[in-house]
């Protein structure tokens, strides 16, 4: 087998390595990457919130609101930050970084990564989705073209790194969100 040099440094990355932007730009798909890359546990905050409460995310939403779920992703937050957590890759919901102090906790935890994707690619990638109860409207290209004008500056709020990950090979991103996260350690 072929050893990755970028993973046999692993020790190097110290902190915790988080990926933010809107649904479908990848970020499950990357962070398991990054995660077997590095050997680091991959967290994933809708994987964690499911199991927590026992219900799906369309459920909470259903049941309790937005505004419910925003709490429960701020309290899994705070419960990671308080921890000290290191040594992981998280990947977030595409609204997580919505409350400002949850932008203030990710810029705290770690690199933040933020990876975008064009309309035409979150799309495809999210229209047989079941867990995305905010795009369930009559025009779903509408409404992510809306979302996403509506949460550039959020994200652009709390990322260390873009990436557009729409012309990117998988083991592509993956490089370089580790190799710019080696360097942003070294310096910080
Ligand atoms: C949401 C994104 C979803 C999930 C929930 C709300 C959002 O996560 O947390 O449906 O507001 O953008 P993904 O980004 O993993 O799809």
């Amino acid at each position: 087998m072929q050893v990755d040099p970028i993973a046999e440094n692993e020790n190097d990355l110290t902190k915790n390595i988080i990926l933010v932007g809107f649904m479908g730009c990848g970020k499950s798909t990357i962070g398991r990457q990054v995660s077997l890359q590095l050997n680091y546990p991959l967290i994933d905050t809708d994987n964690l919130i499911i199991e927590r409460v026992g219900m799906g995310i369309p459920e909470i939403f259903e049941k309790h609101g937005e505004d419910h779920f925003r709490s429960l992703e701020t309290a899994l937050l705070t419960q990671l930050a308080d921890a000290d957590t290191e040594k992981q890759v998280i990947s977030t919901g595409g609204g997580l970084p919505l409350r400002p102090e949850n932008r203030a906790i990710l810029r705290n935890l770690g690199y933040v990564v933020w990876l975008q994707a064009g309309v035409d690619s979150i799309l495809e990638r999210t229209q047989s989705s079941t867990n995305r109860p905010l795009l369930k409207t009559a025009d779903p290209r509408q409404t992510i073209e809306k979302m996403l004008a509506e949460r550039q500056a959020i994200y652009s709020d709390c990322a260390d790194l873009v990436i557009n990950t729409d012309d990117l090979a998988i083991a592509d991103t993956t490089h370089g969100i580790i190799e710019s996260a080696r360097y942003y350690f070294s310096k910080y």
